[in-house]
């Protein structure tokens, strides 16, 4: 068949011309009735077997099955469960409806430690003279700090028990908001850990957190196995692997977003219950990277900004991030840190992805970070020496 006009000529022929011609005419177009046919068949059954599932995928490799994804009209949306209805309305309408401007606004610093607070004194010095705009809470799980700023005097809130990776570590999250929330004032959740160091002086940090209407959590797709590798199919209907993020845990949040933590129990059982350390086939889930990333990227993606504003340095490629000596503490540094401008991602299969995105605030590119981790107690006069020299702008 050379073209369309070519075609239509045979149809035409088709009907004049009789015997055996006609019997070779008829061929071609039973061969595309059949083609479309088998075409439509296959598409029907794809689409009632969404590619995802095994059926369609079975008979594809994997990079065809995303291929034909694309393709094909989205598959029908799942129906939601009563319970996710409702979680749905409750979480829209408190994003909707506007809080009640405070006279007095103020940003919720809140600690999260198992004991001492070896940077209160630059804290102090951080603090002071801004009286009023903030507010100190400690939820110190084993024991009680020694004191050697007012500000921390009289700040701690009852505490509970918190294990490294396990689910206590987000209640002990959810405490400290449920207190901070209880002051009308609060505007911005802050948690910051014992070895958070302030890498900006207070205006800075208040304007940059108190004008900004998005929460800064940290949040991004690993397909690695410490990303979604952690994720279990007992979080089904609710959570899709699809949906599974990653963040590192120490968020800044606005005030409608902290209520929003205090009003899922949905989505938190779900975290409680299947993503801990050592769930079936050795999967080491931990809640406190996973539970508020995925919840606000399904929930209300546009509100966060998906990196997290207190720096940690991962390029030392060890379990854990560099710890920073009293030695290793210059301006340079400093200034190092408080210059960078984009958010690095690296994902954890053998690939390593990074993934660089610039951190983008009131559609300007800014400054990522407002604090920094892990600082040795040893820093800290060294620290303080420096404040006024690196968070001068
Ligand atoms: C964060 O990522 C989500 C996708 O997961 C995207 O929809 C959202 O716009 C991003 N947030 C910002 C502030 O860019
Ligand atoms: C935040 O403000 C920007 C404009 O500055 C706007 O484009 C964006 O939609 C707002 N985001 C939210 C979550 O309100
Ligand atoms: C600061 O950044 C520069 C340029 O990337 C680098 O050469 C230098 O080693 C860094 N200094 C410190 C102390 O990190
Ligand atoms: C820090 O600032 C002070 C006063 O502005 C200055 O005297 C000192 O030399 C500075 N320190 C460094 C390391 O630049």
């Amino acid at each position: 068949m050379k073209s369309a006009t070519a075609w239509r000529l045979g149809m035409k022929g088709m009907q004049l011309l009789p015997g055996p011609r006609q019997r070779t005419q008829l061929k071609k177009p039973t061969w595309i009735i059949v083609l479309i046919s088998f075409v439509s068949f296959f598409l029907v059954c794809a689409y009632v077997y969404p590619p995802r599932s095994a059926a369609a995928c079975y008979i594809f490799s994997s990079r065809g099955c995303k291929a034909l994804e694309k393709w094909l009209p989205p598959a029908p949306a799942r129906e939601l469960t009563d319970d996710e209805v409702a979680s749905r309305v409750v979480i829209r309408d408190i994003l909707n409806v506007p809080l009640t401007i405070s006279l007095n606004p103020k940003i919720a610093f809140m600690f999260l430690t198992p004991g001492a607070l070896p940077f209160e004194k630059l804290w102090d010095k951080f603090f002071q003279g801004h009286e009023g705009r903030f507010s100190v809470y400690v939820h110190a799980s084993k024991d009680k700090p020694l004191h050697f700023s007012r500000y921390f005097i009289n700040r701690e809130i009852r505490s509970g028990e918190v294990e490294w990776g396990k689910i206590s570590m987000v209640d002990a999250e959810r405490r400290l908001i449920a207190n901070a929330l209880k002051d009308q004032d609060n505007q911005h959740f802050v948690l910051l850990s014992d070895s958070c160091i302030p890498l900006h002086d207070f205006d800075y940090v208040y304007n940059y957190l108190m004008y900004a209407n998005i929460s800064f959590i940290d949040s991004f797709e690993d397909p690695g196995p410490h990303g979604s590798g952690r994720y279990i199919e007992h979080m089904l209907p609710e959570v899709e692997k699809k949906d599974f993020r990653k963040g590192a845990q120490w968020f800044t949040m606005k005030r409608q977003h902290a209520i929003i933590v205090m009003a899922d129990s949905l989505y938190y059982t779900k975290f409680r219950d299947y993503c801990r350390p050592g769930m079936e086939g050795s999967r080491n889930c931990y809640s406190d990277e996973h539970y508020l990333p995925t919840f606000f990227s399904m929930l209300d993606p546009a509100g966060i900004s998906n990196w997290s504003v207190t720096h940690v340095d991962w390029s030392e490629g060890k379990w854990h991030p560099k710890s920073y000596e009293a030695q290793d503490i210059t301006l340079e540094l400093m200034r190092n840190i408080t210059s960078i401008v984009d958010s690095v991602h690296v994902t954890s299969d053998e690939k390593k992805e990074v993934q660089i995105r610039p951190c983008v605030l009131h559609g300007d590119q800014q400054p990522c970070y407002l604090f920094a981790r892990k600082f040795l107690p040893e820093t800290q006069n060294n620290l303080i020496q420096l404040f006024r020299n690196y968070t001068f702008t």
